[in-house]
């Protein structure tokens, strides 16, 4: 290991975006859980690539992180390549060299702890350190990028870049881009995300849970209250969870799904039951949901679809779920899973 110690809203983002430089240089700011694996995937995707952590320990552990989760990656037919001389290529700095491990930078990933004391302190130090223009993104899960930049002189370049852990393997990177965020720092980003191989999903704004966490917690508080209320035990919630909705859910997204398989008026006939049954705010129906349930009426299901990409044809679909079906049967046999009774 080499340790280096030497030393707005629409308006504000409607500059041109054409002149964005590509980036090849990226600081990762906390290399454990998350910067460890963002560090692997910057790197494997032809990225010079530093990390900053707090001392030599930290950083020592940071670079065997990214070894194991390499090395998990070749094993798993991920990646390829030569572990040693990736791990060598990266450059490691302890917190107190932070204005050399800025310097000459593009972009950084800040994956530090999630608090907004460390968070606005350590951003505030590289939005002065770094060149111009370079973007600042920050992995926070709870933390709001207006909140990390209030009173930051140069708060254009900061936004959030959210990866789901674990960042080596999941595709998605939530961007989203805070009040002031400039059009610029928004396609640095998203462009290097593409680079380094992930799926960068531009959200129109910042808002609290993004989409992966809103979805996701508020699936499980309704899995967990279930329990709460005596309904059912975990193993068959999470069965009947696993073979219906998340399971097209994971083929096609919960909005393809319901265009393949549900029509907008039942699944909104659905919801006004939930909502009136049980008063859960989660259950109240949207007014665009209603909206294109009446063009499902007058139109037709095509006319009503969410999704605008392509889906295949119901065949197909049926095809596909019938082979992850297979899958999670296979992983049952091998004790990954919960038995249902068919
Ligand atoms: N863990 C997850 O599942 C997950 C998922 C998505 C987003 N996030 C977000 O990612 C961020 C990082 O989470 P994590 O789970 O990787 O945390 P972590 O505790 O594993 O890693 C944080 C790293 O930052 C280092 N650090 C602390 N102070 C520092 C400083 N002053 N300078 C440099 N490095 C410092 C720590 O030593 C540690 O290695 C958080 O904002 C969290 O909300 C986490």
């Amino acid at each position: 290991m080499r340790l280096r110690s030497s030393a707005g809203e629409a308006k504000q983002r409607s500059e041109t975006t054409v002149a964005a430089p590509p980036v090849k240089t990226i600081l990762v700011a906390g290399g454990g859980v998350m910067g460890s694996g963002i560090a692997l995937v910057c790197a494997l995707g032809g990225k010079k690539v530093r990390v900053l952590d707090i001392d030599a320990a930290a950083l020592e552990r940071a670079r065997r992180a990214i070894e194991q989760k390499w090395r998990f990656m070749t094993e798993m037919a991920l990646a390829r390549g030569d572990s040693d001389r990736l791990v060598e290529d990266i450059a490691f700095f302890p917190a107190e060299a932070i204005e050399a491990a800025a310097e000459g930078v593009d972009l950084c990933f800040e994956a530090l702890p999630d608090s907004l004391v460390l968070k606005r302190e350590v951003i505030g130090r590289l939005n002065t350190a770094m060149a111009p223009r370079a973007p600042i993104a920050t992995n926070s899960g709870n933390l709001l990028v207006d909140e990390i930049v209030a009173s930051m002189a140069d708060p254009t370049r900061v936004l959030c870049a959210h990866w789901i852990n674990p960042p080596h393997v999941m595709p998605p990177v939530e961007v989203c881009p805070g009040t002031h965020t400039s059009a610029d720092a928004v396609e640095m980003t998203m462009r290097c995300l593409r680079d380094v191989g992930k799926r960068p999903m531009l959200l129109r704004r910042d808002v609290p849970g993004r989409i992966a966490n809103r979805l996701h917690f508020a699936m499980l508080n309704e899995a967990i209250k279930l329990i709460d209320e005596d309904i059912a035990d975990a193993d068959d919630i999470d069965t009947v969870a696993r073979y219906t909705f998340i399971m097209r859910g994971a083929l096609f997204g919960p909005l393809g799904a319901l265009d393949v398989y549900g029509g907008k008026e039942s699944s909104l006939k659905i919801l006004d039951y939930l909502y009136e049954a049980t008063g859960n705010p989660v259950y109240a129906a949207t007014a665009v949901h209603r909206a294109r349930a009446e063009v499902e009426k007058t139109s037709g299901r095509d006319a009503s679809r969410w999704r605008s990409g392509e889906l295949p044809d119901r065949q197909t679909c049926d095809r596909q779920v019938a082979a992850l079906m297979k899958f999670l049967k296979a992983n049952e046999a091998v004790g990954h899973g919960t038995q249902d009774s068919n």
